[in-house]
C-alpha cells in the first residue's frame, strides 16, 4: 500500500466527473487500500479518488471514525466494509443517491481544503446504491454522520466541493485562505499536490 498525495483546492481534478467503474481489477484493488492508507495518513473520515487524482468513481469511508462519533445511536454497518488495521473502511463504487430526506446542518471540513470548516446545510438521511469492494450491489439508507460524509464524497465525484454551498458572504470571507490553500501555503500532516491542471 502507497500513501498518495492529495490534491488541494485549485486542483482541476476536483473540479471534474469521475467515471464509472466497469470492472473489479487489480489496479481499482491496489487504488481502493492505496485510498484506505491515505485517508488514515491524512485522519480523514471519508475519501473520493478525485482527491488523489483519479477520475474513478471510488469512495472510501473510515467507519471506525463514524461508529465512533455514532456509538450512542446504535447503529451498525458492519456488512460489505474491510478491515486495514483494524479500522472499518466502507468501500463505495459508483455511488448514486437514490432518495433524500430532510435537512440537517452540520460542519464540514476536506482534506482538499486543509484548516477550513463551515456549517453546510443537506438532506439529513439518504438512500443510496454503489458496489462494495467485491462488485457486489448494495442499497443502503442512512442518516446522521454517515449519510453526510457520503453527500459530501458523492459530490466529490462530481466535481462539487462543500464550500459551493456557502452564502457568498461567507465565501468572500474564506477568498485569502481559499487563494493561500491555492498556492500551496498551509501546514498540511499529509502529501500535498497543488494547483494541479490534470
Ligand atoms: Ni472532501
Amino acid at each position: 500500500m502507497a500513501i498518495l498525495p492529495i490534491y488541494l483546492f485549485g486542483s482541476s481534478v476536483l473540479r471534474k466527473k469521475a467515471k464509472p467503474v466497469d470492472q473489479l481489477d487489480n489496479a481499482l484493488i491496489k487504488l481502493v487500500y492505496d485510498m484506505t492508507e491515505t485517508m488514515h495518513k491524512a485522519h480523514g473520515i471519508g475519501l473520493a479518488a478525485n482527491q488523489v487524482g483519479e477520475l474513478r468513481q471510488v469512495i472510501v469511508v473510515d467507519m471506525t471514525a463514524v461508529e465512533e462519533s455514532e456509538r450512542e445511536e446504535g447503529n451498525d454497518h458492519e456488512e460489505s466494509s474491510v478491515k486495514v488495521k483494524e479500522r472499518k473502511t466502507l468501500v463505495l463504487i459508483n455511488p448514486e443517491i437514490l432518495s433524500k430526506g430532510g435537512t440537517f446542518t452540520m460542519e464540514e471540513g476536506c482534506l482538499s481544503i486543509p484548516e477550513v470548516r463551515a456549517d453546510v446545510t443537506r438532506p439529513e438521511s439518504i438512500r443510496l446504491k454503489f458496489k462494495d469492494v467485491n462488485f457486489n450491489e448494495v442499497e443502503l439508507e442512512t442518516g446522521g454522520l454517515l449519510a453526510r460524509v457520503l453527500q459530501h464524497e458523492v459530490d466529490h465525484l462530481k466535481g462539487i466541493l462543500f464550500i459551493d454551498y456557502l452564502s457568498k458572504l461567507k465565501r468572500a470571507s474564506l477568498k485569502s485562505t481559499l487563494r493561500a490553500i491555492e498556492k500551496g501555503e498551509v501546514d498540511a500532516s499529509y502529501p500535498i499536490v497543488v494547483g494541479a491542471e490534470a
